[in-house]
C-alpha cells in the first residue's frame, strides 16, 4: 500500500491521500499497522512472565479496534456493563475479563456473574457484600481482588491520579487487612488477590518501583497471617509521548516491564495482571480535521476547525498538549503562530495555543496526533453535533 500513501516527510499518519480528501471530516483515522506493532511489542516483552496484559476498554471501545486486539490474546479491563457485552462480542474471553469501578449497579454485577467474567476488582465492603448477596441468588461463587489505594503520588495531572489517599478509589492499606478477613468468609466470594491502578500518563519509572515495594510489603505482612494472593493486579498507566509521537510510536514496554520483572517479588506460581490502555491505542490514532476558516483578533490569529472538544475533550478537559500537523500545506510556507480552535460554543474549545505551523488556509486539513486513546471514547453530541467518525488504514 506504500505507494497510494502520501508522499509528505512525515511518516506518520500515513493516510492515503483518496480517504484524505474524500472523507468527511471529523474523523479518526487508526493506522492499524502501528497497533499490530505495538501489540507485537507487548507480546515480546512478556514473553516468559506468568501474566495476562488486559486491554483497558475505556481508551478506545472502537469495535474494529478491540476486536483486533482480542486475536492477540489479550484480557480486558472493564469498567460498566456495557464494556462487558462489547468485549464478549469483540471475542475476548469472559475469563479474563476484570471488572472494575467504585460504583458498578446490581444489573452490571449480575451480567458480569452471569457471563463468568474472571475478577470483579471490588472497593468497598458494601460493594463486596453486594457481589456476594447476588451471586448468592444466581447459585455462584464470584471471584474478586480487592483494590487497594496504596496512596502513591505518580505525578501526573490531577485529574487522572488514582492512588493518593485524598482519590475515591481503592481501599486504603490500613483498612485492608478486615477487608481481607471478611471477603475470605463470605460463602460465594472467591478472593483471587488484590488490585492496584496509581494513575495514568505515567511516564517515569519510580513510582513503579515505589509500587512493586509496597506490593512487596504488603505480600510478605500478610504471608505471616497466613494469606496468600494467587494474583496480583498492578494496573496500567504507562505514559505514551505526546511532543513528539513519531520518535516514540511504540511505548517503552522494554522500561515498563522490566520494572516489575526486576522489582516485584512475586511468589510461586502467582499470576500477574497488567492493566494497559493509552499505550495500546493512544498512538494508532490521529483525530482529522478540516479547517473552517482562519481569523485574526487582535493581533491573535485562529484557526478555526471543524472538530471540537466534542471529538476530543483531552485539551479541553485536562489542559493536555497533542502535536498538530497540517497534512496539506505545502513544504515551503512559512511558519506562524495560530491557536487551534473547535468551533463548540465553550472558550475551553481549544486544541493548542500559540502553535507554530505553516501558513494554513481555509480547507487545509489538520492531523491531532496521538488521539487513539481516550480521543473517540470520550467523544459527545454536545451542541447536537455528530459524532466523528472512525477510517482504518487496512480492510478490516
Ligand atoms: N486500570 C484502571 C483501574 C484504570 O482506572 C485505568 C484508567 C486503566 C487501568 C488504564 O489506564 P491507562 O493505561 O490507559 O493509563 N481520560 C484520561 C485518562 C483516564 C484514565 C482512567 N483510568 C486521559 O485522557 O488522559
Amino acid at each position: 500500500m506504500d505507494e497510494k500513501l502520501m508522499d509528505n516527510s512525515m511518516n506518520h499518519p500515513r493516510i492515503p491521500m483518496d480517504i484524505l480528501l474524500q472523507s468527511r471530516t471529523p474523523f479518526y483515522y487508526y493506522d492499524m499497522e502501528v497497533l499490530h506493532q505495538t501489540l507485537e511489542e507487548i507480546k515480546r516483552h512478556t514473553a516468559g512472565m506468568n501474566c495476562v496484559v488486559h486491554y483497558a476498554l475505556k481508551a478506545n471501545g472502537n469495535f474494529n479496534i478491540i476486536s483486533e486486539i482480542a486475536k492477540y490474546g489479550l484480557g480486558a479491563d472493564l469498567v460498566s456493563g456495557n464494556e462487558i457485552k462489547a468485549a464478549i462480542e469483540a471475542g475476548f474471553p469472559a475469563h479474563e475479563m476484570a471488572f472494575s469501578g467504585v460504583g458498578k449497579t446490581d444489573w452490571e454485577i449480575k451480567l458480569g456473574l452471569e457471563k463468568g467474567i474472571g475478577c470483579f476488582n471490588v472497593e468497598s465492603i458494601p460493594e463486596l457484600d453486594i457481589i456476594n448477596q447476588l451471586a448468592s441468588e444466581m447459585g455462584k461463587t464470584a471471584p474478586i481482588a480487592i483494590r487497594v489505594n496504596p496512596d502513591i503520588d505518580a505525578h501526573t495531572h490531577k485529574y487522572i491520579t488514582t492512588g493518593t489517599a485524598e482519590n475515591k478509589f481503592g481501599i486504603g492499606i490500613k483498612a485492608l487487612l478486615p477487608v481481607v478477613r471478611h471477603a475470605l468468609e463470605l460463602p460465594h466470594i472467591h478472593l483471587r488477590g488484590l488490585h492496584f491502578h496509581i494513575g495514568s500518563q505515567i511516564t517515569q519509572m519510580q513510582p513503579y518501583v515505589m509500587l512493586c515495594q509496597t506490593i512487596n510489603a504488603l505480600q510478605d505482612h500478610y504471608e505471616q497471617q497466613g494469606i496468600r494472593f494467587e494474583m496480583i493486579n498492578v494496573g496500567g498507566g504507562l505514559g505514551i509521548d505526546y511532543n513528539d509521537p513519531d520518535t516514540h510510536l511504540i511505548p517503552d514496554f522494554k522500561s515498563y516491564f522490566s520494572t516489575f520483572k526486576q522489582h516485584l517479588n512475586v511468589r510461586p506460581n502467582q499470576l500477574i495482571h497488567f492493566e494497559l490502555g493509552r499505550t495500546i491505542v493512544g498512538q494508532c490514532g490521529s483525530l482529522i480535521t478540516r479547517v473552517v476558516f482562519v481569523k485574526e483578533n487582535r493581533n491573535k490569529k485562529f484557526i478555526i476547525v471543524d472538530a471540537g472538544m466534542t471529538d476530543l475533550i483531552r485539551p479541553a478537559l485536562y489542559g493536555a498538549y497533542h502535536k498538530i500537523e497540517n497534512l496539506t500545506a505545502g513544504q515551503a510556507e512559512p511558519m506562524e503562530v495560530y491557536d487551534v480552535v473547535g468551533p463548540v460554543c465553550e472558550s475551553t474549545d481549544v486544541f493548542a495555543h500559540d502553535r507554530e505551523l505553516p501558513l494554513t488556509k481555509r480547507g487545509d486539513l489538520l492531523a491531532v496526533r496521538s488521539a487513539g486513546a481516550y480521543g473517540e471514547s470520550m467523544a459527545s453530541t454536545y451542541n447536537m453535533r455528530d459524532l466523528p467518525g472512525s477510517i482504518f488504514s487496512s480492510p478490516l
